[in-house]
């Protein structure tokens, strides 16, 4: 099967910085493939590169077996484009807004009322789709871009950002939202963002890319389990006794139990599994649950172990995120 982008050695220099470092990678057909960076790592470059809006400076980059630079056109057929910064027309309404970008793809009347209508209805705007786009809340922007994107019907949706600078429950939206899209119609879904959480929620595989270069990628799972380390359930019981302590020892899902104060630390690979099976434990050992909390491995954790920091702290050189590309950002060692 071919596959729906493939990146071979790409590299983007601008005079004062190597925005995108060597990067080769291949995303499946179907997939939801999302590009998890800090501000300035590369994301928006290599999109502009894959959606024909910049040129590499070498490697080749190829969607659905087109070369992004020799066929430019056939490429853009095959692809729609929700860029980072909002692009919507305020002074047009969403169905205008999305006529424009069906009549530039050449769609008959026909096939553009269908399309425009199906969208905005699985982005549910059909009841506003008549009214000024600045009427709408950011996160109906958002929808309206996304359905946009899809006006042409093409096989891969390139997301930049969506859901920055949204309200949680925006985000949210967007979130269901694509992956309902996604299984209705099996398009292919390329996303970069710079939340953990998103990408955890969202994606099949994860790239992480810092500055320029991709430093893991997977799926968000196995990008977990990569760096070692546990999950960490922590219960307080009621009426804890040693032998409580030596029975969860001997369990072999608990690779480590700690005690503080009758608090307790076990850590286990896969708390999602091993916490029916301990609760189950407890009550053949006649202990009551107090208190219990989890503490999952996240994707914030992976990202530390690759790049050395948070993502937080890769962000503390905030440019604003609205302009999207074209800030220039300073290099490693001399950080603003
Ligand atoms: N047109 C340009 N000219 C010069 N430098 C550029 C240009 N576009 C991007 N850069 C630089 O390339 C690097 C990568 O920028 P890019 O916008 O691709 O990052 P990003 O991961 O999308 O960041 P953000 O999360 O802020 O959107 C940055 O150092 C940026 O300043
Ligand atoms: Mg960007």
């Amino acid at each position: 099967m071919a596959y729906a982008v493939e990146i071979q050695n790409i590299i983007k220099k601008f005079p004062s910085v190597t925005a995108v470092n060597d990067v080769t990678f291949n995303v499946d057909e179907g997939e939801i493939f999302g590009l998890l960076g800090p501000n300035g790592a590369g994301k928006t470059t290599l999109i502009r590169i894959l959606t024909c809006i910049m040129k590499p400076t070498s490697g080749q980059a190829k969607i659905r077996e087109f070369d992004v630079v020799r066929y430019p056109a056939r490429v853009r057929r095959n692809i729609g484009v929700v860029s980072q910064a909002m692009t919507s027309d305020l002074d047009l309404t969403a169905w205008e807004n999305m006529n424009i970008y069906a009549k530039y793809f050449d769609l008959p009347k026909k096939q553009r009322k269908e399309n425009i209508s199906y969208l905005l209805k699985i982005v549910e705007l059909e009841d506003r789709a008549k009214d000024l786009v600045a009427t709408y809340s950011g996160g109906m922007r958002r929808r309206l871009e996304i359905a946009r994107g899809l006006v042409h019907r093409p096989y891969i949706l390139f997301l930049d950002e969506p859901t920055i600078g949204l309200d949680p429950q925006s985000r949210r939206v967007i979130w269901d939202l694509l992956q309902k899209i996604r299984k209705e119609t099996n398009l292919t879904i390329f996303i970069t963002t710079h939340y953990m959480d998103e990408a955890d929620v969202l994606c099949d595989r994860i790239a992480i890319i810092d500055y320029g270069k991709i430093v893991a990628m997977d799926s968000p799972s196995n990008l977990k389990r990569s760096i070692g380390g546990f999950d960490i359930i922590e219960v307080s019981l009621s009426n804890f006794t040693p032998s409580v302590m030596e029975r969860l020892k001997a369990m072999k899902f608990i690779k480590e139990v700690a005690e503080k104060e009758g608090a307790l630390r076990i850590s286990v690979e896969d708390a999602a599994k091993s916490m029916p099976v301990l609760i189950e434990e407890f009550k053949k050992m006649g202990v009551s649950i107090l208190y219990l909390a989890i503490h999952e491995q996240s994707l914030e954790d992976v990202f530390i172990h690759y790049t050395g920091k948070t993502i937080r702290e890769a962000e503390a050189q905030k440019v604003n995120m609205f302009l999207g590309a074209g800030v220039p950002r300073q290099l490693p060692g001399s950080r603003i």
